[in-house]
């Protein structure tokens, strides 16, 4: 049986509040951050934080699209991550889903949710059509960023300077960014782990590993966490 959780680019697949909060080990001061979610796709982070009554921007090019397309990828992805499970499905830990069909089940009351909200979000200007490594934001807009199943799990699509290039608009624009998860598509460490740590360091920036109470990929319970040092200069510099 294959091993290997083959998608076809990057799909759009949404994840709730509460997993990014695992994800990200976000606290209590984190929750009333300015915050921007890189990536945020079908996701229900946005609108939950909305509903807490915390304002999230999240950034994506599937917002250049309307609500009935979105929901036709959404659909189409659907089944194209019940076969990667059957193909896969070792490479998953079934603790907090205790099967394909239920993790499936949960993604779309999370992205229902999003679905929702969505043409609400876009005229609220909470989701906002951009993408990575480009931000159209001025510097220091955000105090948190985040991305979430994006950069590093597609690293078969997107190399070394896209990441770095990435992180550096990510910590222009925001005090912090935090990265989930640290794997590949096929559940291996991203080889662009080390190089993506040496550059931000080179570069002045404060890089740490930290696992996180999360583990849904086999092996995938790390965030990295990029700061600013205090006193480095202007953003990006
Ligand atoms: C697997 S989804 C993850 C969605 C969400 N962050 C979550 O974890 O539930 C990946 C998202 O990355 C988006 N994406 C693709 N290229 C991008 C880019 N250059 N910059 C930002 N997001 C991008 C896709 O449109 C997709 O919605």
């Amino acid at each position: 049986m294959s091993n290997e959780f083959d998608l076809d680019g990057v799909v759009p697949w949404g994840r709730s509040y509460e997993e990014y909060a695992s994800f990200f080990a976000i606290t209590e001061p984190d929750q009333s951050a300015r915050i921007l979610d890189c990536g945020g796709g079908p996701s229900s982070f946005n609108v939950d934080m909305n509903q807490r009554g915390n304002r999230v921007v999240s950034i994506d090019p599937l917002y250049g699209l309307t609500k009935q397309t979105i929901e036709e990828r959404v659909l189409d992805a659907r089944e194209r991550m019940m076969s990667g499970f059957a193909s896969a499905r070792d490479r998953f830990v079934w603790r907090c889903f205790d099967s394909p069909e239920a993790s499936v089940a949960h993604r779309m009351r999370t992205m229902r949710a999003f679905l929702s909200d969505y043409e609400d979000g876009l005229s609220d200007e909470r989701y906002i059509d951009a993408a990575l490594p480009d931000l159209p934001f001025p510097n220091d807009s955000f105090d948190l960023v985040l991305s979430s199943h994006f950069l590093f799990l597609y690293d078969h699509l997107f190399d070394l300077d896209f990441h770095i290039d990435a992180m550096q608009d990510m910590l222009r624009v925001g005090l912090e960014a935090r990265v989930f998860p640290l794997l590949d598509l096929n559940g291996r460490r991203s080889s662009l782990v080390d190089p993506v740590v040496a550059g931000l360091t080179e570069r002045s920036f404060q890089v740490s590993l930290e696992t996180v109470p999360y583990e849904f990929q086999r092996g995938g319970n790390q965030m990295m966490r990029v700061c600013r040092k205090p006193n480095s200069g202007k953003p990006g510099s």
